[in-house]
């Protein structure tokens, strides 16, 4: 087969509407969460408590044609103008720069506009229960003991067809509608922790009295430091893959920690030791149990549990 030869795929969607009222309940708590120092920068405690909205749940079916090569973005673009316009989902750039459409496929967070039906389409009846690195596929509840030891092909299922791809939100954050999950949780978590620069530096001013461009030097050996840090785009895919995380707000999550990271990296900013105090609490590096689920699928590039490895060693350190 070519890339260019057109097939069909099926796509299983884990569809959600809410209820019209919102009748919600509080955010399960999490035994990791007991007893939280809070934050210099305004701890957790006093946050809203996360509530799920409650609503119809089901798993719809869309099978419809499609190339190897095209991405799952691609196809629910398909769905939605062709098929069924109720379909939700999430996207901004498609390809791989904002971060606004991760969703678990196969039970693994990824990103719909960079995967590809020709890496994640399995043959019909044989998704495993774990990933290819052996993690329990997020969401999981179906499935028998034979599909479960079945062998997964790349190639294109018997019928022709490239296979079956499941999707469903983002674990760890509210369900909203279909694909889209509440991400609201993930930024205020990065927003406590200051995700800005916070650096010394006298304003010069021109002959006018207007205010002069001032530069803050920097060595290229500094910037390596948390440059690659810098690339992170807030997909989520790192806290939807963290069992912890996972529990709600018992964890600032790895997203937050990578945020405070790179500040805490950077030689310009003035405020290192108070970034430290921010995550030496019981939600924030005190949490992170380093199994490391964070690395697995970062669209970006980072070694996620790496990173955490390190903050957690500064904090110790300091
Ligand atoms: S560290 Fe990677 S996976 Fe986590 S939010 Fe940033 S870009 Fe996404
Ligand atoms: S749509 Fe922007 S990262 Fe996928």
């Amino acid at each position: 087969m070519t890339n260019s030869t057109v097939t069909t795929v099926t796509l299983k969607v884990n569809r959600f509407t809410p209820r019209p009222e919102r009748a919600e309940r509080a955010r399960g708590g999490s035994p990791f969460a007991r007893t939280r120092k809070s934050s210099p920068f305004g701890g957790s405690s006093a946050a809203p408590a996360r509530r799920r909205p409650r609503g119809k749940q089901w798993v719809q079916e869309y099978t419809i044609p499609a190339r190897p090569e095209d991405t799952v973005l691609d196809c629910l673009l398909t769905i939605k103008r062709t098929v069924d316009p109720t379909l939700a989902f999430r996207y901004s750039c498609g390809h791989g720069m904002c971060g606004s459409d991760a969703v678990a496929i196969n039970g693994t967070p990824n990103l719909l506009c960079t995967a590809t039906l020709k890496d994640w389409a399995k043959p019909s009846g044989s998704l495993p229960r774990t990933d290819d690195e052996g993690f329990r596929r997020i969401g999981d509840d179906a499935g028998t003991e034979e599909e479960a030891s079945a062998e997964v092909s790349p190639d294109t299922a018997c019928d022709g067809s490239l296979g079956v791809i499941e999707l469903g939100p983002l674990p760890g954050f509210p369900v909203e509608r279909d694909l889209i999950a509440d991400i609201d949780p993930m930024l205020d978590q990065i927003r406590k922790l200051k995700p800005y620069l916070e650096a010394d530096g006298v304003l010069a001013t021109t002959h006018e009295g207007k205010v002069d461009v001032f530069e803050y030097l920097q060595h290229p050996d500094e910037l390596a430091r948390y440059e690659q840090l810098s690339n992170c785009i807030a997909c989520g895919v790192c806290e939807g893959s963290c069992p912890v995380f996972a529990g709600g707000d018992a964890f600032i999550g790895p997203a937050a920690l990578i945020w405070a990271s790179r500040f805490v990296n950077d030689s310009r900013d003035t405020i290192t030791m108070d970034r430290l105090d921010a995550i030496d609490t019981a939600d924030g590096v005190a949490a992170c149990q380093s199994v490391r689920a964070c690395t697995r699928q970062c669209p970006r590039g980072i070694d996620v549990g790496e990173e955490m490895w390190q903050i957690v060693a500064k904090v110790r350190e300091r």
